[in-house]
């Protein structure tokens, strides 16, 4: 079944600015799906039809398997689609963290309990327990980033959207998402989308790749295929990351060594293929 799946959807901002065209795309359940494209193409436009943010010009979103959004169900909507927009949600008026977190989970109206373990659950997965006292605005951008996903996490939406979730984030704190991110799928069922100009991320973190350019899907397929589509990587105008760039060269120079995008995959490459030597 398909949790989300747009048809045709074409967006036409006013003024005429056309954001999106013909998007076709579908996510099934606990899939770890990644959308690249370069500034303007469209993607956190994209997102915010996911959960009826924005109206289609044209074309239609539907989630769980074919319902359309509708003025009815849109307040439903929103707890089965959380959204972490590439800039902050909302003014910062809460005065801690921990009331920050909790304000979706009261939105939907969920008793104290539940509220306050989802609240843990979410500073424990994000790791930032230590800031529950701290005024939001006084955070770095970094850990408002973090409190940002607690805060969608703790509302528990079947599919979870990161607009570019690393943005402004540590190399630690890069590592620390792709380890968070990649338990949702397996530990809580989730369904993960994200959008990034990191390549290396889209391999450590996604099992699909979209790729849009000027409003429209341009490409689209496993990690692999994508990465086997250098004139497709183009015109997302990001770099091939040093790890499929240096086995590719290998390759080239004959070297009989397997493919591989992450850090860890292309470590049980190179000792397969040294194996193989000796
Ligand atoms: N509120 C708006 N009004 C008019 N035009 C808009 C609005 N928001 C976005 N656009 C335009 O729509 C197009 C797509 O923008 P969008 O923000 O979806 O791109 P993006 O892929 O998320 O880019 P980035 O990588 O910079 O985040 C751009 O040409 C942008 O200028
Ligand atoms: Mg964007």
């Amino acid at each position: 079944m398909h949790l989300l799946e747009t048809r045709g959807l074409t967006h036409t901002y006013r003024g005429d600015v056309r954001a999106l065209e013909g998007v076709n795309f579908v996510a099934g359940r606990k899939s770890r799906i990644a959308i690249i494209g370069p500034n303007g193409a469209g993607k956190s436009t994209l997102f915010k039809h996911f959960n009826g943010i924005l109206k289609p010009t044209s074309g239609e979103v539907l989630i769980r398997g074919g319902e359309p959004i509708t003025n009815e169900n849109v307040r439903e909507v929103r707890k089965f689609v959380g959204i972490v927009f590439q800039n902050p949600r909302r003014p910062d008026l809460l005065p801690t963290v921990e009331q920050d977190i909790a304000f979706g989970p009261i939105n939907l109206g969920l008793d104290e309990a539940t509220v306050a373990h989802r609240v843990e659950e979410a500073l424990r997965l994000l790791g930032i327990e230590g800031l529950r006292e701290r005024v939001p605005h006084h955070l770095s951008g970094g850990e408002k980033k973090r409190v940002a996903i607690a805060g969608i996490l703790a509302m528990e939406p079947q599919v979870l959207v990161l607009d570019e979730p690393t943005a402004g984030l540590d190399p630690p704190g890069v590592a620390d998402l792709v380890r968070f991110v990649n338990r949702l799928p397996e530990e809580y069922g989730m369904t993960v989308i994200f959008s990034t100009h990191h390549l290396d991320l889209v391999a450590e973190m996604a099992d699909y790749v979209y790729v849009m350019d000027k409003g429209r899907v341009v490409g689209s397929g496993t990690v692999g295929e994508v990465f086997a589509r250098p004139e497709l990587l183009a015109r997302t105008r990001l770099d091939v990351p040093p790890i499929p760039k240096l086995i590719r060269s290998l390759q080239e120079n004959d070297v009989a060594i397997d493919m591989a995008y992450t850090y860890e995959d292309a470590k049980k490459a190179f000792l397969e293929a040294y194996a193989r030597r000796r």
